[in-house]
């Protein structure tokens, strides 16, 4: 059975494609909406979700979308169901199965995942219905003296506890381990935290027994804290970024989508452009790259898109162009060959 999670898994990466990550939880979503003045209702949520995933044109660039378990359940006006729209189009259809976080006791400033109870039995619901892949994100920050110990390995324990469970219910665990870009923190730093909480998400998948080979994991990028004074060009991010996974993820990992983490949409696209360039990839027979490197990215696909809506019909077309657009762009980013000029030629028409 691990060969046909396989199969999904090495589907989901597709060469020069990524995932789509439209999972944002009802309040994550209502707060999008409410920054682009449009009201939050679930009537505007499946409207928004409806647009993306009719997006003309999406599917060759983008092999699976991950969905909300509210969504899954959301119809087309037409009365089809969004799941089936994408299913229709070549798009494998995802869910985001953890519960959100809570703080961590005893550890201020620190929060633990939650959704273990009862994942066996929602799982396999979920299997019934068509979805083969999952998302659990853990969320990791870094402050003085933080992430602590006692959060990396609760966080950690509980993200291979849930992959396992999606094997067992034939359902392809992506793996995120989120160490958030928030805080004053250096490159360097943001190297070591990520490096210590991949080496223990790691150790936890092995003693929990999950397939490497059937799983994605979906990392940050490294990168300086976003109220560091300290930028770093993108052969640095993408140096740092590769060293650190290099280090840390075992071969046999069928692929890495990378998050967005709320960095803007073109620089996220052009951080993963320049992890693809040959100076990175290759050169050298001990720097080529053992898994493929791709994207599962939220905000940095749908924020053009979600502002140019603003919630009205007359902007459907806008708004979808606009996601294909950075669809496009990133596709061309895992093939390093994404430009500047991509960009400007779209802001020029
Ligand atoms: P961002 O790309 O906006 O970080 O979202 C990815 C995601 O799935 C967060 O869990």
């Amino acid at each position: 059975m691990i060969n046909a999670l396989t199969v999904t898994a090495q589907a989901l990466m597709e060469p020069s494609k990524g995932l789509l990550a439209m999972d944002e939880s009802v309040g994550t979503c209502n707060r999008r909406l409410a920054e682009c003045g449009i009201a939050q209702t679930e009537e505007f949520r499946r409207r928004y979700r409806e647009l993306l995933v009719t997006a003309p044109g999406l599917s060759p660039f983008i092999s699976g979308a991950i969905l909300l378990d509210e969504t899954l359940r959301q119809n087309t006006r037409d009365g089809v169901l969004l799941a089936d729209v994408l299913r229709a189009a070549g798009i494998l259809v995802g869910i985001k199965v953890d519960a959100g976080t809570t703080a961590l006791a005893d550890h201020p400033g620190e929060r633990v995942t939650e959704g273990l109870d009862g994942l066996r039995e929602r799982l396999a619901r979920f299997a019934t219905l068509g979805v083969c892949f999952a998302k659990w994100r853990a969320v990791l920050v870094i402050a003085d003296g933080l992430p602590t110990q006692a959060c990396i390995q609760v966080n950690a324990h509980a993200l291979a506890r849930y992959a396992s469970l999606c094997q067992e219910a034939q359902i392809v665990p992506v793996v995120e381990p989120e160490v958030l870009m928030d805080g004053g923190h250096t490159l360097t730093r943001c190297a070591e935290v990520t490096t210590e909480v991949l080496h223990q998400v790691f150790e936890q998948l092995h003693e929990q027994g999950v397939a490497l080979e059937a799983m994605i994991l979906k990392p940050n990028m490294v990168l300086p804290g976003l109220s560091c004074g300290e930028p770093a060009s993108l052969a640095e991010v993408a140096e740092a970024t590769l060293s650190c996974l290099r280090r840390t993820v075992p071969a046999a990992v069928v692929g890495v989508a990378f998050l967005s983490g709320g960095q803007p949409a073109t620089l996220a696209t052009a951080r993963l452009n320049a992890m693809h360039q040959p100076n990175q990839t290759s050169g050298s027979p001990a720097f080529e790259l053992p898994w493929p490197l791709s994207f599962s990215f939220g905000r940095a696909l749908q924020q053009p898109a979600l502002g140019l809506w603003a919630g009205k019909d007359g902007n459907r077309v806008i708004a979808q162009n606009a996601l294909l657009h950075r669809a496009r762009c990133n596709a061309a980013a895992v093939q390093g060959a994404y430009s500047d000029a991509m960009d400007e030629e779209a802001r020029a028409a």
